[in-house]
């Protein structure tokens, strides 16, 4: 795993906002944050080209790179040449070790079995070496909730949102696994009657500025198979500098993945959802 060229980048940085001195500008860092790929290499492409062309110096992948699509070891490859952070997401440890299958719909246990077939023990150890949680400054990367990390808690609701708030410490908590991106803020944390009291508020919606007296869960959604209803790939970008949150969608060659999965032998519902989006 390496981080790209990052004088490079200042160094064309500084080229194109002829600003001379190379500090501000890599004071910036604004970050590309990823999820559950799933082995979708159509959409992980688009998704990178559309990175590459905006001036974002880190990649941030936070699980669920296989599984489901037919391209697992293009993506774990793609992924490890490009990211500098990568967590363990769950479809990664079943195709990894065979654990934690036994509650998974019938299509995902299929195309488990299918991925851990393609995969080499290389591939599968390297998958391993990724951790349940990365924490960096006032940031937290995990796949599922920080509320149990090894349970891979899913957050779809305010309600979901409070139980991770109590978990993590971190001001920005950026999580992914429920494939439908949000937003949650917490606007207000008190103690009270030996209790605790959080407003926690659920949006969607592109962007969002960050606030000083604010915590906030990013989920990210998914690159490689969104549920809400947009078939389009989706990722997070954090701009420190800019103190903002900005959601992405990519058009990507939903067709050519879903063709792929069928030919593969994968089941065909994992095609047809990627063309619905859910
Ligand atoms: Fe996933």
């Amino acid at each position: 795993m390496r981080n790209r060229d990052f004088f490079r980048t200042c160094i064309e940085q500084c080229l194109t906002y002829k600003r001379w001195s190379i500090e501000p500008i890599c004071r910036r860092m604004k970050k590309a944050i990823l999820s559950d790929i799933h082995g979708n290499l159509e959409a992980l492409r688009a998704v990178l080209h559309d990175i590459f062309e905006r001036e974002i110096e880190e990649i941030i992948i936070l699980g669920d790179v296989v599984g489901y699509g037919a391209d697992p070891i293009a993506c774990l490859n793609l992924i490890y040449e490009n990211a500098s952070i990568i967590v363990l997401g769950n479809h990664d440890l079943a195709a990894a070790t065979g654990e934690g299958d036994e509650t998974f719909h019938p299509d995902a246990k299929a195309s488990i079995g299918w991925t851990k077939m393609v995969l080499s023990q290389q591939d599968k150890k390297t998958l391993m070496q990724f951790p349940l949680v990365q924490e960096s400054g006032q940031m937290h990367f995990s796949h599922g909730s920080p509320e149990n990390i090894t349970l891979w808690k899913y957050i779809f609701t305010e309600f979901d949102a409070k139980k991770g708030f109590t978990a993590c410490g971190q001001k920005l908590i950026f999580v992914g696994h429920s494939h439908t991106p949000a937003i949650f803020i917490e606007q207000e944390h008190k103690r009270m009657f030996g209790g605790e009291f959080r407003k926690v508020t659920r949006i969607v919606q592109p962007f969002v500025r960050i606030e000083n007296d604010y915590r906030y869960i990013f989920d990210v959604g998914s690159v490689g198979q969104p549920r809400d209803g947009d078939p389009r790939a989706c990722y997070g970008i954090y701009d420190k500098d800019g103190r903002r949150y900005e959601l992405v969608r990519v058009t990507y060659n939903v067709q050519g993945a879903a063709d792929k999965i069928i030919k593969s032998g994968l089941p065909v519902n994992l095609a047809e959802r990627l063309k619905r989006g859910r």
